[in-house]
């Protein structure tokens, strides 16, 4: 099994942005934590960052027929791209959207996710803890679907 883990705008500079709000873990951190799981759940796992929409997208398109599912913090997008949440119902693969922070409390405009409605479901407000459960909870839900298709 292959997981597609992609990291929206500013997810490049956790470590030092907004500390007090998203820690102190640096995004390497975060996929050597992710991979370490990964490994430990006998998936394997490929991460992606951009602040550009359009390379979140091409990436997303690029996962059909190599992955089996998105682990996805599509940080600000989450609020405004419709072209993000387009492309991941296109590829038709599971996703599960992750946040650092809490994103229904904090200001009102971070509660509404394009990319809810496209998702299995949404990991939101435990640090970077919200990627290892949503990881587990993808493996989980991904492994549910091979073994009853199986
Ligand atoms: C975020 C929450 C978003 O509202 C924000 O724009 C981010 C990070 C989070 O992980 O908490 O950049 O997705």
């Amino acid at each position: 099994m292959r997981i597609l883990v992609v990291h929206g705008p500013n997810l490049n500079m956790l470590g030092t942005r907004e500390p007090g709000i998203y820690g102190t873990l640096t995004l390497d951190r975060i996929n050597e934590s992710l991979v370490a799981l990964a490994d430990e759940l006998g998936c394997t796992i490929s991460s992606f960052q951009s602040n550009s929409e359009g390379a979140l997208v091409d990436a997303i398109q690029a996962a059909v027929g190599t992955c089996d599912g998105i682990l996805i913090n599509p940080a600000a997008y989450t609020h405004t791209s419709v072209a993000i949440r387009d492309a991941l119902a296109a590829v038709a693969l599971p996703v599960v959207e992750v946040h650092l922070s809490n994103i229904h409390r904090r200001e009102e405009f971070r509660s509404h996710s394009f990319v809810a409605a496209v998702a299995v479901g949404q990991v939101t407000g435990f640090g970077a803890d919200s990627y290892l459960l949503g990881l587990r909870a993808l493996f989980t839900h991904i492994e549910k679907g091979i073994v009853t298709k199986g």
